[in-house]
């Protein structure tokens, strides 16, 4: 998956996890970590690449800036009290101005940036991006040792290659990760 891939795939699931934070408030520190490690990873394996191409270099630094604005209503809501009337209100701004940047990116700056990067050098930055966003969003769990797993073969179709499982634990990872390049 290249990197432009990547990044659309994984805002398909910002873009469902506001939807299930507008409806349910205690969802909205889920969106929260996904969309700054969303962003985190977004500087690092995309926009600091992109913004050295003279041709994309504005959209590039606009979309930083974005982030930048984005962490700001983001710490706007975190200080609102989450059982206040008003709270929706908050999720539903920072998930607007959210969706609003997700859609320019896709239509705008990802096509570009498509046109710039080379072929092998999208897929490498793709790479590294699923690469970092599971290390930030999940947790590797311990192997089974394959005389226990041998015990439950409901569990193990074939207890000889039982692998460790990865469950996403958002709520575990990513805690006091700062929105890079923003602080
Ligand atoms: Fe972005
Ligand atoms: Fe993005």
């Amino acid at each position: 998956m290249n990197v432009v891939e990547a990044l659309v795939a994984h805002h398909a699931t910002l873009r469902q996890l506001y939807r299930q934070a507008e409806t349910n408030p205690s969802k909205f520190d889920t969106f929260i970590q996904h969309l700054v490690v969303h962003h985190t990873m977004e500087e690092k394996y995309f926009y600091d690449l992109l913004q050295e191409f003279d041709e994309a270099e504005h959209d590039a630094l606009e979309a930083v800036n974005e982030h930048h604005i984005i962490e700001m209503i983001i710490k706007d809501a975190e200080g609102f009290p989450r059982d206040h009337r008003n709270f929706p209100i908050k999720i539903e701004g920072l998930g607007e101005y959210t969706v609003h940047h997700l859609d320019e990116e896709e239509e705008e700056i990802f096509p570009l940036a498509s046109q710039l990067f080379d072929a092998a050098d999208l897929d490498t930055l793709g790479g590294l991006f699923e690469k970092a966003k599971d290390q930030l969003l999940g947790v590797s769990l311990p192997e089974l040792p394959k005389a226990l797993a041998a015990k439950f073969p409901g569990l193990y179709a074939n207890a000889e290659a039982a692998q460790p499982q990865t469950r996403p634990r958002v709520s575990d990872t990513a805690l006091g990760l700062g929105i890079g390049g923003l602080k």
